[in-house]
């Protein structure tokens, strides 16, 4: 049997754990090999093929490394591959089924968050026998309770926050920290709760400015001088979303970070400062609990290989690893819910959400 492998979309700390329990799991089955395929599907896309071998000595000693050692891309969705020339872009996806053919791979495990897995859906509808792994620091697939990636982001993020806390209070200033999640608010809101931030605005509850100031206000009468606000980057003031959109232009380069920081300075007087945490949020060692996660995924994968469940994607649900098909979660992605505990958890400590 004759298995591909890739990782696609942003990476995220914890995918080489993935990749190598796949390889070590299908060491133990007779007949398997594995084959990376080089940045996302890419390698599939033009000769020579961009695949290589896989074994234990080629993950030997990746489990803590960050990154994926297969290489990754988001600009790589055969469907609409853009044109480096310019012009429209291509439809490159019976290339992908040719090389799928040509190289006689009997799946794909395809490791990936939304996009890479409403992608590796289209290419089993053409298809290709296909297992999808979630992962995404965001932590917003619909398939799954928790994605690989989003426990380092927020160990990360966490701890940015506690940094800023004491440097907030030494100089008696409103610190706005800016984090990942372009739909959803999970990295804010886990992070903000567990390092004692004052405000978390996430891209499911549109802010207002009267809410933060009020909020401010409330704990300089308690004497408090300082805070720290943590946005996320996809949160947006009320009614503004659209213009806000337009404002701050070009994604992941700090644009809602910087707008809080301004607008209360502007309109309190507070002296405020901005860190947009942006990458360093996807990189470094993963976290023990990412990598022992990527581990899990890794071996339910090659186990679904290896019973032909192709079509489908793993989920993590209650504590338990099962599969769902992909036609049931494509094109779906789980924002913070109304009724999300840690939303719960929030308010009942007195964190202003915006609101
Ligand atoms: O989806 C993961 C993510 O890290 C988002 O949180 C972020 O908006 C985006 O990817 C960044 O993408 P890029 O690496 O292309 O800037």
């Amino acid at each position: 049997m004759k298995v591909g492998i890739c990782t696609g979309g942003g990476d995220c700390p914890g995918l080489n754990s993935i990749i190598r329990a796949v390889v070590r799991h299908a060491a133990q089955f007779e007949n398997v090999e594995l084959w990376g395929i080089k940045d996302s599907f890419n390698g599939l896309m033009s000769e020579p093929y961009g695949v290589r071998k896989l074994d234990c000595e080629t993950v030997s000693g990746i489990l803590m490394k960050g990154g994926t050692i297969l290489g990754t891309t988001n600009a790589g969705n055969p469907f609409s591959l853009k044109n480096p020339g310019g012009g429209d872009p291509e439809d490159k996806s019976q290339k992908v089924i040719k090389a799928y053919q040509e190289l006689n791979l009997d799946g794909v495990i395809v490791i990936g968050g939304d996009g890479t897995q409403g992608i590796a859906y289209e290419l089993a509808k053409l298809g290709m026998n296909i297992v999808g792994v979630p992962k995404t620091i965001d932590n917003d697939l619909a398939s799954t309770d928790q994605t690989v990636g989003f426990d380092t982001a927020v160990e990360v993020a966490a701890e940015a926050i506690a940094r800023l806390q004491t440097t907030a209070e030494s100089h008696e200033r409103a610190m706005v920290l800016e984090v990942m999640g372009r739909n959803a608010g999970h990295i804010a809101l886990h992070s903000g709760i567990a390092s004692g931030a004052h405000v978390i605005l996430l891209p499911e509850i549109p802010f207002s400015y009267e809410a933060i100031i009020q909020k401010l206000d409330e704990r300089k009468q308690r004497g408090k001088h300082h805070s720290v606000i943590v946005v996320a980057e996809g949160a947006y003031p009320k009614g503004g979303e659209e213009s806000f959109k337009v404002s701050s232009g070009r994604k992941n380069l700090g644009g809602v970070g910087h707008m809080v920081a301004e607008e209360l300075f502007q309109r309190t007087n507070i002296e405020t400062r901005v860190t947009v945490l942006g990458h360093i949020q996807r990189g470094g060692v993963p976290s023990h609990v990412d990598r022992a996660l990527g581990t899990a995924y890794g071996v339910k994968a090659m186990d679904l290989v290896m019973e032909k469940k192709f079509g489908t994607i793993i989920a993590l649900k209650g504590g338990r690893l099962t599969e769902i098909d992909y036609q049931d979660v494509a094109g779906k992605f789980r924002p913070v819910p109304a009724d999300d505990l840690y939303l719960q958890a929030a308010k009942g400590v007195g964190i202003c959400l915006g609101q």
